[in-house]
């Protein structure tokens, strides 16, 4: 089979089963494993969102512990004996009794060849309704302040009317508001300067610190209503709209005076230790969210990352490289925004974190909060703007069963079979530090464990999962002939109906044969690999120096091509990337020029991007663009890391992809950018000029007035569900926002040839430093080829 046709096969699966892989063959020992380079992972997307899913109203069939494996279509069914084999740990096990009439023209659903996943409601109900804690900042304009509060109102009517709501609002204070007193606005007040303990906070609000759970009094068919002391500030939608309403609409900018040459006294830190301080009394391991919405950096009290005086400026990407970093490293140090993620993780809660401002607000700081509880992270200039009313909007997304499309405190747990063990996971999750069988020796991303906690999850919610092959690989493996490697996902969370669920994949893929097998090179995806290693090199990013992890994609990349192409050793031009075994053949080949491959092409956009290069934007910025790409699937993350560019023009009927190179820019085209957090259309020059001059508006000009509005349909039909909102930029060659556009593209003009792969002299030149992708895979071939990697 071809590499269209493969791409088609993995696309199915994942469409079936929300994987994809980066080798759909497994190596069959540790040393050829290794020869592969780019390790063995999938990227999976657990609750993808599908008709098909059969959901089973009964418990799961589990195999004896400790292998817990679920029964899946890989199990050997014995329908006589009412018996099945695990595949796993090769145990027999029987069939509970409502399994009795199976017969060989009548299998249990999950046995089915298509239920390589499949999702369980089971029994065990919530413990509580969903909850939605809103920690507002009052530090804001007027305007924006308004905007905020009209759009929390609006959720209100967005959300089943049994979930519990609860408001905390902070300044230069913190105040958290008892929702459960009718008579008159009352709220308890927190010192924005003191560092609250859990039990100070408990103590303050009246909880006591160990008390009971709240009695939930449960009439049938109805969620259970809390009772206990915490029912005074956080209540049912409801019974308290009107009182909470009201709050909001009563709330007023901080009181506290601003002087001209200061910031305002903004206790972030503080408001947020209070409300994981709340939520940890009475509602632990109850599903549930901390919704902060930021219109400025803290500047008080812990977890401040700038002081109050406004001639000293945020901290920068250059600044955290010089280290003149005062309060980072303050907040760093004492650990405090990491402690209180530690704490609020464990707890089974979300942080979501909104930020409304054009400066930075601390998202480096804080983003463990979000990052380890699958929280959202959402970074706009304002709560006026569309970007964040539209994307706060989405996050109470329903399904057609009208549920929210979220899950609460949920976690995953890798399976394997002998030969693969799990080395790590990268996304947003926290390890359950879970020792199995299937755990590797070694480690990439958060590993040493078989079960990682996310609390929050969504339908597009995607985990990298890497995965070492245990054998060393002896002549007796060999001669049994063909095997199959298999994993199992099992991911339990809180739907937001109210009961727990329970949702199983199962993959299974052939061990390679003796070494050297044509088909492990065959069945790489470049894709998914592409997108696979981007995790890796941000995780690394994370931690290790800019320019290290760059050599790092750079070896790696040059033992890959070592390892897989073809060629006379030191001679460049005998480069081919083996196109009869399509490893690296182009899946689109319109968009590409032929003798380009696609995942070395992938990762030269990758080294560019900002989620490498950091130095052109906030450290804000740079934590928000890691914290998506830590999210998305593999088709999102590609738009991320090789934005997509589409020309139209009068020659062609409507859009074609086009390289993503300045050779691109064509004066009577109009060009459509499509880099995930920007939709940009770009005129060239005679169409700008046409535009200005308002030819669309005359008679006879149709085509022109087609030609214009081509694109922001098509920039309608990207937006229409992407979280978060883009930001949407129109512009004309030659204007200031063409940078946006510039910035993107491959700086082919500048290099000394000029012309480059035969297109036109009109193309526009980036002036830059950049190596171009020519001279970029120049390079790669004669490294390649010597043998240096
Ligand atoms: C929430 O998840 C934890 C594991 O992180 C689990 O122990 C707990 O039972 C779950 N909560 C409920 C109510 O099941
Ligand atoms: C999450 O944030 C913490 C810092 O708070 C960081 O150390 C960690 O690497 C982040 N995790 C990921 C997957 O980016
Ligand atoms: C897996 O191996 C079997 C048996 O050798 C073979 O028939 C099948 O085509 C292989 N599947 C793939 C995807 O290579
Ligand atoms: C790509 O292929 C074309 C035509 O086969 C050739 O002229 C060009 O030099 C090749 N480019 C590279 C970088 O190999
Ligand atoms: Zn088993």
């Amino acid at each position: 089979m071809d590499y269209e046709g493969l791409k088609e096969q993995w696309s199915e699966i994942e469409d079936r089963d929300g994987v994809r892989l980066s080798w759909n063959t497994f190596p069959s020992s540790r040393m050829e494993a290794s020869r592969l380079v780019v390790p063995i992972g999938a990227l999976y997307t657990p609750l993808k969102e599908k008709t098909d899913t059969p959901l089973l109203q009964y418990e799961p069939v589990s195999c004896k512990a400790p292998c817990r494996a679920v029964l899946n279509p890989y199990c050997q069914l014995d329908t006589r004996a009412k018996l099945w084999i695990c595949p796993f740990c090769l145990q027999r096990n029987g069939l509970p009794a409502h399994y009795n009439d199976i017969s060989q023209d009548q299998i249990p659903p999950e046995y089915h060849p298509s239920s390589t996943t499949i999702e369980y409601r089971l029994k065990r109900p919530a413990p509580s309704p969903p909850i939605f804690l809103f920690v507002v900042d009052t530090c804001q304009e007027e305007d924006s302040l308004k905007a905020l509060k009209d759009s929390i109102i609006m959720s209100l009517s967005l959300l089943p009317p049994y979930a519990l709501v609860g408001l905390i609002t902070f300044g230069t204070m913190a105040q958290v508001h008892e929702l459960g007193y009718t008579e008159c606005a009352k709220s308890y007040v927190f010192r924005g300067s003191k560092d609250y303990t859990s039990k100070q906070v408990q103590e303050m609000l009246g909880l006591g610190q160990l008390g009971p759970r709240p009695n939930m009094q449960q009439q049938p068919g109805r969620p259970p209503m809390p009772t206990g002391a915490g029912a005074r500030f956080l209540l049912p939608v409801s019974v308290c709209e009107f009182q909470l309403t009201n709050a909001l609409e009563q709330l007023q900018r901080d009181p506290w005076p601003v002087a001209n040459d200061k910031r305002a006294l903004r206790c972030t830190g503080v408001a947020l230790s209070v409300a994981v301080g709340l939520l940890e009394t009475q509602y632990v391991n109850m599903g549930g969210r901390i919704m902060l919405f930021s219109g400025g950096p803290a500047t008080e009290g812990p977890g401040m990352v700038v002081g109050p005086e406004l001639r000293e400026p945020i901290r920068s990407h250059h600044d955290i490289d010089r280290d003149n970093i005062k309060y980072y490293k303050k907040a760093l140090k004492r650990q405090f925004y990491d402690n209180l993620a530690k704490r609020v993780s464990h707890n089974g809660h979300i942080v979501d974190i909104f930020a409304g401002c054009l400066d930075q607000v601390g998202l480096l700081e804080m983003k463990g909060l979000a990052n380890s509880t699958g929280g959202h992270m959402i970074l706009t200039d304002s709560f006026t703007s569309s970007m964040y009313k539209q994307s706060f909007a989405r996050v109470f997304n329903k399904d057609a069963d009208d549920n929210l499309l979220m899950g609460f405190n949920a976690t995953l747990e890798v399976l394997t079979t002998k030969e693969l063990k799990v080395t790590g996971l990268i996304g947003h999750a926290v390890s359950m530090n879970k020792k199995s069988g299937s755990v590797g020796e070694t480690e990439c991303g958060i590993g040493n464990t078989c079960s990682w906690k996310m609390c929050g999850i969504d339908p597009e919610a995607s985990y990298g999962i890497y995965f070492e092959i245990a054998s060393q690989g002896g002549p007796n493996q060999l001669q049994q002939g063909p095997q199959q490697g298999m994993m199992q996902f099992l991911t339990y969370y809180q739907h937001s109906a109210g009961q727990f669920h329970l949702r199983v994949t199962t993959i299974a893929r052939n061990l390679s044969g003796p070494s050297g097998d044509p088909a492990i090179a065959q069945s790489f995806d470049q894709e998914s690999a592409a997108v696979l290693m981007s995790r890796i090199a941000v995780f690394k990013a994370e931690v290790d120096d800019g320019p290290d992890v760059l050599r790092w994609v750079d070896r790696m990349l040059i033992r890959l091509c070592s390892r897989f192409a073809e060629y006379r050793k030191d001679d460049p031009s005998s480069f081919r990337f083996v196109p009869r075994r399509s490893l690296f053949t182009s899946a689109n080949l319109n968009r590409l020029e032929k003798n380009f491959t696609l995942y070395p092409q992938f990762m030269f956009h990758l080294r560019r991007s900002q989620f490498l290069q950091v130095f052109n934007n906030s450290p804000d910025e740079t934590a928000f663009y890691r914290h998506v790409l830590n999210h998305e699937d593999v088709s999102n993350s590609l738009i991320m890391i090789q934005p997509t560019l589409d020309s139209y023009g009068f020659d062609h009927e409507g859009s074609q992809p086009v390289l993503l190179d300045s050779t691109s820019i064509q004066s009577e085209t109009v060009l459509l950018l499509d880099t995930f957090f920007h939709i940009l259309i770009f005129h060239g020059e005679t169409m700008a000029e046409w535009r200005k001059a308002g030819y669309q508006d005359q008679e006879g000009y149709d085509s022109f007035r087609t030609l214009l509005e081509a694109p922001k349909e098509d920039a309608k039909d990207l937006i229409q569900d992407r979280f978060p909102l883009p930001r949407f930029i129109v512009c004309d060659a030659g204007g200031s926002q063409a940078r946006f556009l510039l910035s993107k593209l491959n700086p082919s003009t500048t290099h000394t040839t000029g012309s480059y792969g035969g297109v036109a002299q009109t193309a526009q030149t980036i002036f830059t430093d950049d190596v171009s992708l020519q001279t970029f895979m120049d390079h790669l071939m004669k490294l390649a080829v010597s043998g240096t990697g």
